[in-house]
């Protein structure tokens, strides 16, 4: 039994983390952008900026891995007011899926109205390299878990929420046409969530090729309180390695870190884009 089983315990511990964030930030702006593995860079990004450390807010646990910061920052970025999360936590660090998606519903119940979520993501689609950066058009929840199950919140959201179209078809089309007048190749495609931490079998890897176009450990449950919610959420990843095009079918953190790093510019300047236009 968990004290996220009793949703006045629930509501009552986001409100406390929206609190803490209320304290330190004053006015949370509208657009949050959650920066994934190797994409801390992008909290680099934002103009005068502001930033506190997730241990000095309640309830937003400290990533225990290499290359995210687990800070948040806020300022603006095209010109708009921005808060990012600078780092994220995961099912595979051997947290229950909701505390992993606190921080997000706290910054929900304080006026997020659109979200960028990024990541890391290795390709089964034989099109896109690593470098690649991928609008991500829909997902495949195949983490077994999702942060809605028990009982549900209904201050925040419906019981059985839509999945139809988990990514704002407005934002997509608006990332398309940024992508466009950057010069900046964006591929698309379906996002495929695995627990993690392990990386794919070769025979995973074979199943995903017929289910998806990239493989990643974060992201859904993100995306699932935020629709949720009512939010409208935008995905990109970035393709850190490719798990088909590789002779050597070795995957290695410090290689989807050493990529995020490559294509940080890239990504922050797409991001950039979309919200100069939103
Ligand atoms: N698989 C799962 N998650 C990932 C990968 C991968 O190949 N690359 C970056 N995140």
């Amino acid at each position: 039994m968990s004290h996220l089983d009793d949703p006045k315990q629930h509501e009552a511990l986001i409100k406390d983390a929206a609190d803490s964030v209320r304290e330190k930030v004053g006015d949370v702006p509208k657009i949050l952008v959650v920066a994934g593995s190797g994409l801390g860079k992008f909290g680099e990004s934002v103009e005068d900026a502001k930033s506190v450390s997730y241990d000095e807010l309640r309830h937003f646990p400290q990533s225990t891995v290499v290359g995210h910061a687990g800070r948040l920052v806020w300022g603006k970025v095209g010109g708009k007011p921005v808060i990012v999360m600078s780092g994220r936590k995961h099912v595979y660090e051997g947290v229950d899926v909701r505390e992993t998606v606190i921080p997000l519903r706290a910054l929900l119940s304080l006026g997020v109205e659109t979200v960028i979520l990024s990541n890391a993501a290795g390709s089964v689609n034989r099109l896109f390299t690593p470098g690649d950066l991928m609008l991500i058009n829909d997902h495949i929840n195949n983490q077994f878990r999702n942060p809605l199950i028990g009982a549900n919140l209904d201050s925040i959201g419906p019981r059985f929420p839509d999945m139809s179209a988990p990514y704002d078809p407005e934002l997509m089309e608006l990332a398309r046409s940024t992508a466009r007048d950057l010069g900046i190749t964006l591929q698309e495609g379906t996002y495929l969530a695995s627990t993690g931490p392990t990386y794919e079998t070769q025979a995973e890897v074979q199943m995903f090729r017929s289910m998806t176009d990239a493989v990643g450990m974060s992201t859904v449950p993100e995306n699932l309180v935020a629709v949720h919610a009512g939010a409208r959420v935008l995905g990109i990843s970035v393709i850190t390695n490719s798990l088909v095009l590789k002779s050597d079918v070795v995957t290695t953190h410090e290689e989807v870190m050493e990529t995020g790093k490559l294509v940080g510019e890239k990504f922050c300047q797409l991001v950039a884009g979309i919200i100069e236009r939103l």
